[in-house]
């Protein structure tokens, strides 16, 4: 059971890494930071300082970035309900962002933990806390991220097996680590489709007789681009619709309608760094 101390590492102490504070500071996440400050774009009361490591008092050191004052910015924390069709990115031409659903929140130094896919709903975290992303996104954490899915096709013990162990997505990758699959509804589309979120699938495209399809949930470790997908392919299923439910042991709140958002309580937030078991 991995417990991350998130209020004594956050919040009580008043000596911490620079390069920690200034990611707490939203200056930037904590690979991006280290680069500022080895370049010598960093100050501590007057003195460029080019080691990441220095410990600071953030409560009486002067820190200074590129001439501007950092001050320690108070953490948020917001759970959202990502609707399909909008994209995760903070500006776009074309399509609709997170962004567009968060009128009335004051944006500034807020960005969003992790991608979903454009037709991805569910889970998503989106903070001002450059450390929490990052311990969050930390491959070495394995916070379990859990989806429900409706595959075409179907899975059988062997499939599920393999993507339990380890699946190759492309020759240049390694195995997915280990994952966790349950099955929900397993059957004939005719007899299922009612269930089918709408507009998941075309009618017209698949004979309704013949056309397996399967539901359940994955969970995973890591955060692969399309990951969920192309570990369901791997084994000849076709993901239709895909919701993100969990982040470790977080669980989104279904009364979020979606596109809705609301702030994470100090509980919530440790949850996420809890497993579910
Ligand atoms: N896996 C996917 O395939 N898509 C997502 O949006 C998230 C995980």
């Amino acid at each position: 059971l991995a417990i991350f101390h998130f209020n004594e590492t956050y919040r009580r102490s008043s000596f911490l890494r620079l390069d920690k504070f200034l990611a707490q500071s939203g200056v930037g996440i904590r690979k991006v930071v280290r680069t500022y400050i080895k370049d010598g774009k960093v100050s501590v009361n007057g003195m460029i300082i080019t080691e990441p490591a220095k410990e600071i008092d953030e409560n009486a050191d002067r820190i200074v970035f590129l001439g501007e004052i950092i001050l320690y910015a108070p953490k948020v924390y917001y759970m959202f309900h990502k609707p399909a069709g909008c994209i995760t990115a903070t500006k776009d031409a074309v399509h609709k962002t997170v962004f567009d659903f968060l009128h009335e929140l004051d944006q500034k130094g807020i960005f969003h933990v992790g991608r979903l896919d454009q037709d991805t709903e569910g889970l998503l975290l989106l903070t001002n806390d450059g450390e929490f992303e990052h311990q969050l996104m930390s491959p070495k954490k394995d916070i379990e991220k859990t989806y429900f899915f409706w595959a075409l096709g179907s899975l059988g013990e062997e499939d599920i097996r393999k993507i339990e162990q380890g699946v190759l997505l492309s020759k240049d990758e390694p195995l997915t680590k280990p994952a966790r699959v349950e099955v929900q509804k397993s059957g004939l589309l005719h007899a299922l489709k009612c269930e089918i979120p709408a507009g998941s699938y075309c009618a017209l495209d698949y004979n309704e007789q013949l056309q397996h399809v399967v539901s359940g949930t994955l969970t995973i470790t890591e955060g692969r681009k399309h990951q969920v997908k192309r570990m369901l392919k791997a084994v000849g299923c076709y993901v239709i619709y895909l919701k993100r439910i969990s982040i470790g042991g977080l669980t989104l709140d279904e009364t979020l309608e979606k596109g809705q958002y609301r702030l994470l309580t100090e509980a919530e937030i440790r949850f996420i760094f809890q497993s579910h078991q």
